[in-house]
């Protein structure tokens, strides 16, 4: 199977360089199945049904989350219920939803896991001890074909993941930084990158208007990060081929709104 993964969807101009462009590359590349992180596809700051419709309908097939999945909170809360949107699954119980779907690729069963670290994000359980129970039931479950989004905002904690379970899932992408890295690889059939960066606004601030960000970062004082209405953006992807659970080839796609020629990145196979 060959799935594409879009990192961290920020905003309109992050919905609106999909509604433009992802029917096009499914196309062009022959993807099968389309995973995106939904978190900030909403104003920055969560996802509404409304969107989460919108992106569905732009060939997105399910939604994962992170620290920002229950910002829109009621109408997460209905999302989680109704619609192909995961959250992160080691939440503590008790918690509407799940981080894990297994769906059916050509045939084949494909779990797609949502995990969050744990530096500097809400009080989760333990996502690496959380990832050997889940790994080890889907394993038991006959399940080899694995995508996990482990959305966290220190590379370490995703290089820990990676050195824990390389050669047991088919591929492990980094989210919540918005910040690409240059590091998409394939280590023992595993496919690995620490972020794959966001969708949306490229010349401000990780996808928000820079105001902002300059005043907390000269006052120490807070306030309220905004999406710009208009800006120069970015889809970024990776997209792989999974074969028995392992990934065989993984390459990333960066395409800007203000070119028509797209960075095309092969992964590092280890
Ligand atoms: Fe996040």
């Amino acid at each position: 199977m060959r799935i594409a993964f879009i990192g961290d969807i920020v905003g309109r101009p992050g919905r609106k360089i999909i509604k433009d462009k992802l029917h096009a590359f499914k196309k062009e590349f022959n993807i099968d199945f389309v995973i995106a992180n939904g978190e900030n596809a909403s104003h920055g700051f969560g996802l509404t049904v409304k969107n989460c419709d919108e992106l569905l309908k732009c060939g997105i097939d399910i939604l994962t989350g992170g620290n920002h999945s229950f910002d829109k909170k009621s109408d997460m809360l209905a999302l989680l219920e109704t619609k192909p949107v995961l959250r992160p699954d080691n939440y503590p119980e008790g918690v509407l939803g799940s981080g894990v779907r297994v769906v059916m690729v050509n045939d084949e069963k494909l779990a797609i896991v949502n995990l969050m670290g744990m530096y500097s994000m809400p009080h989760v359980e333990n996502p690496f001890n959380w990832a050997s129970k889940l790994v080890e039931k889907l394993h038991n479950e006959g399940i080899k074909n694995i995508f996990i989004d482990f959305h966290a905002e220190a590379t370490s904690e995703k290089r820990v993941l990676h050195m824990m379970f390389k050669n047991r899932v088919s591929a492990i992408c980094g989210t919540h930084t918005h910040i690409g890295t240059d590091d998409l690889q394939i280590d023992e059939g595993t496919a690995y990158v620490t972020d794959v960066g966001l969708t949306g606004c490229r010349d401000n601030v990780i996808g928000m208007e820079k105001e902002m960000p300059i005043y907390r970062a000269t006052t120490g004082l807070n306030g309220h990060f905004k999406v710009p209405n208009a800006c120069k953006s970015i889809l970024q992807f990776v997209v792989l081929d999974i074969i028995d659970g392992k990934t065989i080839e993984a390459f990333k796609v960066k395409s800007y709104c203000s070119s028509h020629e797209d960075v095309i990145t092969k992964a590092f196979v280890e």
